[in-house]
């Protein structure tokens, strides 16, 4: 019988904010595979190290960061074959997502190769986006507000131009955004209004006022939560 695929939410970094079902998933499955930079150690890995059993096998999906798109496609292509691989020969495959598999989780390109070729269940897990608003102890949006989210990536007038339309925004992927996202909210007035979250629920997570942050060492890792006064309760 051919195994099940999970694409499982590990949680945004805490091993103890993943669910009760996930970890259950987890240590069933014979084979886990899990996205990893080029060089070194994954973070998904790295949540549910405590909780793997030694007899698995790991299979590391080696995706280069900044890519161009083909080569991004032919890792992808290949690590699907190789969990089809696992599928078919009867054995569960665990692919583990930080955070949440379908909040901008890489989970769903391997769901687009899998979907129909094997049993896939996916188990939702704690984001980033809540465990960030948890961590500056600031409510994400209430009432009628409206929260987007919002890739720092964006082109400034992009940025601008949502954000006008929103009363909660949350803008992720900062990294090497941080300074042009930062003086764009000093530019709106908004800047007082904003809260950086670095590696929310690690033992190095850090809550700051824009001010506060050092542009030059602000990891993949981070966000800014932004609420204009009066929205959230803020
Ligand atoms: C590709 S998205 C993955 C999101 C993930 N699937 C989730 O559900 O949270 C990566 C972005 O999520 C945000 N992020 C993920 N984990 C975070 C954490 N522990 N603390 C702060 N931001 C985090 C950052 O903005 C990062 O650039």
């Amino acid at each position: 019988m051919t195994g099940t695929v999970y694409g499982l939410g590990v949680g945004p970094g805490d091993p103890e904010l993943i669910t009760v079902k996930a970890l259950k998933r987890l240590r069933a499955a014979p084979v886990v595979a899990y996205p990893a930079p080029e060089q070194g150690a994954s973070f998904a890995r790295a949540i549910v190290a405590r909780w793997l059993v030694p007899v698995q096998i790991e299979l590391a999906i080696r995706v280069p960061m900044e890519s161009a798109r083909f080569p991004a496609e032919v890792v992808y292509d290949r690590a699907a074959d190789e969990i089809m691989g696992h599928a078919a020969a009867g054995r569960d495959v665990a692919v583990l997502c930080q955070g949440d598999p379908f909040f901008y989780g890489s989970f769903m390109y391997l769901f687009a190769r899998l979907g129909e070729r094997a049993p896939v269940e996916i188990v939702p897990g704690v984001s980033s986006l809540t465990a960030c608003a948890a961590a500056a102890r600031w409510p994400l949006a209430a009432r009628d507000d409206a929260l987007i989210v919002l890739p720092a990536s964006l082109a400034d007038d992009e940025l601008e131009r949502r954000i006008a339309a929103a009363d909660s925004v949350a803008l992720i992927k900062l990294g090497r955004h941080f300074a042009r996202v930062r003086d764009m909210l000093g530019r709106l007035g908004l800047a007082a209004d904003a809260r950086y979250i670095e590696r929310a629920t690690t033992a190095s997570q850090r809550v700051l006022p824009l001010d506060a942050v050092d542009a030059a060492s602000v990891p993949y890792f981070s966000m800014i939560l932004l609420h204009r006064r009066g929205s959230a309760g803020a």
